[in-house]
């Protein structure tokens, strides 16, 4: 079969040399290459501009590959192509890393010493809650969302889960809907967004949703940066001093030098790495799923294209 590989990564070559190893009985091409795109079958991306999508009038299937479809969903007329997105094993355990560092950090008041040192200021003890005494609110229960919520109740936290579609699945957490948002949010003390991006979570955490949360808590993003209000987030931080928030992704990446976040001493920056896209383990999901396609000579959609993931 015929493969156009493209991707944005800083790493993308070494991405492509494993790929090709992968993939050594297929042709992978990438868009550099003398290509006719009409025979390409299979397209594996990370920000396909559209004018080469256009060029893909055979596409059979599209891998995203990373875990995020919105990239692909962006594309104009996707039509019914299947979009297959990494569910890597390795990038969760990650994020459930990332997570839990965020969430020690906060408990244990670690900004708060690491300020006073900068200052020289030997500060008082203060009281940190076990455990136990705190509810973590995961919000998006997908293959990611999910396992890190049981990992983290496995820890001896309360935790509770928001998803905005209805749960068919029955999982050992309790989950909060729509209809219930108000209470998820006022029981949290740190809510995990693993929010995708779609229309509906479009500033979802805005003013509104800010101020229903505990003055003395943590908001952590690690999905997609659209689903916060930026604005929102500095203006409820000026008003509420004990919050803080962890933002691993945002509006527009890479933040720019003038954003107000940057100088936010209640805002932890990381820049998009909560979970790098490990190479060995991505692309050996992509070969099964690819062989999957192969063999049976269609695949599933791991997307509601209505819904946006
Ligand atoms: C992803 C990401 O979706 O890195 O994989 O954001």
């Amino acid at each position: 079969m015929n493969i156009l590989f493209y991707a944005t990564y800083s790493n993308q070559e070494e991405f492509l040399n494993t790929l090709r190893k992968k993939f050594k009985n297929d042709k992978v091409y990438t868009i550099t290459d003398n290509v006719d795109f009409s025979n390409i079958d299979v397209a594996m991306v990370w920000n396909l501009p559209n004018n080469i999508f256009k060029k893909l009038v055979n596409l059979r299937v599209i891998f995203s590959i990373g875990a995020g479809v919105d990239h692909i969903l962006k594309l104009s007329n996707i039509r019914n192509i299947p979009i297959i997105r990494v569910k890597d094993p390795a990038m969760r355990l990650r994020m459930y890393n990332h997570v839990l560092s965020q969430i020690l950090i906060f408990q244990l008041k670690l900004k708060i010493y690491d300020e006073a040192q900068r200052k020289k200021i030997w500060m008082n003890e203060r009281y940190t809650p076990l455990n136990n005494e705190l509810t973590i609110g995961i919000m998006g229960l997908g293959y990611i969302g999910k396992f890190v919520a049981l990992k983290i109740k496995k820890l001896g936290y309360n935790v509770i889960g928001f998803k905005r579609n209805n749960l068919n699945r029955s999982t050992a957490l309790e989950i909060f809907q729509k209809n219930s948002l108000n209470k998820f949010i006022k029981k949290s003390d740190v809510i995990v967004s693993i929010l995708p991006d779609t229309k509906n979570t479009n500033n979802f955490i805005n003013t509104n949703f800010l101020k229903k949360m505990k003055k003395s808590s943590l908001l952590v993003n690690i999905g997609r940066g659209s689903v916060i209000n930026e604005m929102d987030l500095v203006n409820h931080i000026k008003n509420n001093p004990d919050f803080y928030a962890s933002l691993d992704v945002f509006a527009k990446e890479p933040l720019m030098k003038k954003h107000k976040f940057w100088s936010n001493k209640n805002i932890t920056i990381t820049p998009h790495v909560a979970a790098i896209t490990d190479h060995e383990s991505s692309i050996s999901y992509l070969y099964n799923r690819f062989i999957e396609f192969k063999k049976n000579k269609k695949i599933k959609s791991d997307v509601d294209i209505k819904i946006g993931y």
